[in-house]
């Protein structure tokens, strides 16, 4: 079973996901009872269109996450046009805690997927506050920034989404670090397909694509709410999929007592293990940019208490 903590736009989409493609059952749980019980209704009644058997529970009480193998976090406030995930922090630390607690309840034994932004600084809170192991906590960030990398590569190629395999690591925020010499088109290396101008374009693009939604919509929600059923997926089917994910680090890539996005195998505990690849010496620069940046936000939460 997976429980969802915030019935908001993007806790709902992914709670329909998950069932539609028959990933688990759901308990839905949000403060505003009635959110939660009408998208469970709703969803419910989707069921026969699109033929999923999976049970949906909308709930206020915490305590019905008990038995949850997966629990993810995506209660909170969203970020406002013109704001960054860093203005966000203060807001949503607290509301991570206090929901951390409850997990640590109910469910002493799950996995914990935080998606709460900002994401990397709310996966180190959730890390720390919950005593888990550190396999069992991680955040969905990077994989999200990995999706735009991808569509905007193959944009610009005119070829299928579905051969571009990229990956992204650091902060989930402008800061981002693209891998482009890890990014390939069937296996091609981007780099023998596209100028250096035209992946300078990608780049931009992925950087500032979640801004970009926020500007036009208010928010995202359905690149993310597909990718939170995609880790999910990967859990429960215990799937060992390679991808970005925030995770804490204790000396990978010369950091430590940081969460922020890296490359990992996700299966059945989690984080199954980090990837270290090698990288040149221009991206080093720009994920240790990313790492201070993260640290610096770790260290204002911190001086707030
Ligand atoms: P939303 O405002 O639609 O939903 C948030 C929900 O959280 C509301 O229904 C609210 O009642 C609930 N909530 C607040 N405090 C709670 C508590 N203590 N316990 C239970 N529920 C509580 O917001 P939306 O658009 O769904 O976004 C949710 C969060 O996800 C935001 O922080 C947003 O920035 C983040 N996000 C992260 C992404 C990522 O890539 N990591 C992508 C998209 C959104």
């Amino acid at each position: 079973m997976i429980s969802i903590i915030g019935a908001g736009k993007v806790g709902s989409a992914a709670a329909f996901n998950i069932l539609r493609y028959r990933i688990s059952d759901v308990v839905l749980i949000d403060i505003f009872e009635s959110l939660a019980k009408g998208e469970a209704l709703d969803m419910m009644q989707t069921a026969p269109a699109i033929e999923f058997d999976g049970k949906i529970k909308g709930t206020s009480d915490f305590s019905e996450m008990e038995g949850s193998e997966l629990v993810i976090v995506t209660a909170g406030e969203a970020r406002k046009p013109g704001m960054t995930r860093i203005d966000l922090m203060n807001k949503n630390a607290k509301i991570v805690k206090s929901i951390v607690k409850e997990i640590v309840q109910y469910a002493p034994n799950c996995k914990l997927m935080m998606v709460t932004n900002p994401v990397d600084i709310m996966t180190y809170i959730a890390y720390k506050e919950s005593g888990f192991e550190r396999n069992r906590v991680f955040g969905m960030g990077n994989i999200l920034d990995t999706l735009r990398f991808r569509s905007y590569i193959a944009l610009e190629l005119n070829v299928s989404r579905e051969d571009v395999r990229a990956l992204v690591m650091g902060e989930h925020g402008d800061s981002m670090t693209p891998l482009v010499g890890y990014a390939s088109v069937s296996g091609i290396p981007i780099t023998c397909l596209l100028d250096k101008k035209q992946i300078e374009k990608t780049v931009n693009f992925t950087i500032s694509s979640g801004s970009d939604v926020i500007k036009l919509k208010g928010s995202t929600t359905h690149a993310p709410s597909a990718v939170i059923a995609i880790m999910a997926d990967a859990i429960l089917r215990g799937r060992n999929r390679v991808m970005g994910v925030s995770t804490y680090l204790e000396g990978e890539y010369g950091a430590s007592d940081i969460a922020i996005g890296v490359p990992v195998i996700l299966g059945k505990n989690g984080v199954e293990r980090i990837l270290e690849l090698e990288l040149i010496p221009e991206t080093r620069k720009r994920f240790e940019n990313s790492v201070s940046i993260v640290k610096e936000a770790i260290k204002k939460l911190s001086e707030k208490g």
